[in-house]
């Protein structure tokens, strides 16, 4: 295919805390990375390189292919690294020659819906080098020095982030290999490196589950049968 999808699962999850590497707790009788597959296996066309702790390859596998169905010659398995950049950049390299169109995901996002694929995808294909949902941020924001706060901020100025971001292929092997600082997205990375990026609608069913109030949502969701 002309799309590859790196999905960064190889985080230990210190924040849930859920007493195995996050990726691998279950929503039902399903795993967050299961559950965040068969939305990447419902999206367009892709090679799916799953980026996974390296004592956890065989779980990882049994995920993909589950999830991929008659599409399991696109999965691929890779071992991770210490960072979330450093996951992308493993999964960066198992990508197969033919591919023009990178996009990277978080597992944590198990419940992303196909149809943003589609978005960031179609973007990417249209002419855009890189490419995020987001979605307008809905709280009213601070700016603060400690307890004081010195400035109130415009959010209509603001957009919150979500994965998956979308890169031309060798604009985002470009960025990672120019790269001289840890970044907390793909998009901030591609853009250090000089490259402009561009929003598309993000999704409320795409939120980054990091908490234990975030995976008792999701699996309230999962229970109720929305994905
Ligand atoms: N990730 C990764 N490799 C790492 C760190 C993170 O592949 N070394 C992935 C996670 O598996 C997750 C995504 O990046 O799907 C977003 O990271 P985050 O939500 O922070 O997950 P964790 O790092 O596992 O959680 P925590 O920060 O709470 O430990
Ligand atoms: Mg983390």
């Amino acid at each position: 295919p002309r799309v590859a999808v790196i999905v960064v699962a190889a985080g230990s999850g210190q924040r849930l805390d859920a007493g195995a590497p996050k990726a691998f707790v279950g929503l039902d009788a399903h795993s967050i990375l299961r559950h965040a597959l068969r939305g990447v296996f419902a999206g367009p066309p892709a090679q799916v390189i799953v980026v996974a702790p390296a004592d956890r390859l065989g779980d990882a596998l049994t995920d993909a292919h589950e999830a991929a169905g008659d599409l399991r010659d696109l999965a691929v398995v890779v071992p991770g690294g210490h960072t979330r950049q450093a996951s992308v950049a493993a999964g960066l390299k198992a990508v197969w020659p033919d591919v023009e169109i990178v996009l990277v995901h978080d597992a944590a996002r198990a419940l992303t819906p196909p149809a943003v694929f589609e978005r960031v995808v179609a973007a990417v294909a249209a002419g855009r080098d890189a490419v995020i949902p987001a979605l307008p941020v809905v709280d009213t924001l601070k700016r603060v020095d400690g307890p004081a706060v010195t400035a109130a901020v415009d959010r209509a100025a603001l957009a919150a982030a979500q994965t998956p971001q979308g890169f031309r292929r060798d604009i985002l092997e470009t960025a990672y290999r120019v790269a001289s600082a840890e970044h907390t997205d793909d998009a901030a990375l591609v853009q250090a490196a000089g490259f402009p990026v561009f929003t598309v609608p993000g999704d409320e069913l795409s939120f980054k589950i990091t908490t234990p109030a975030d995976l008792d949502r999701a699996r309230g969701l999962v229970g109720s049968a929305v994905p």
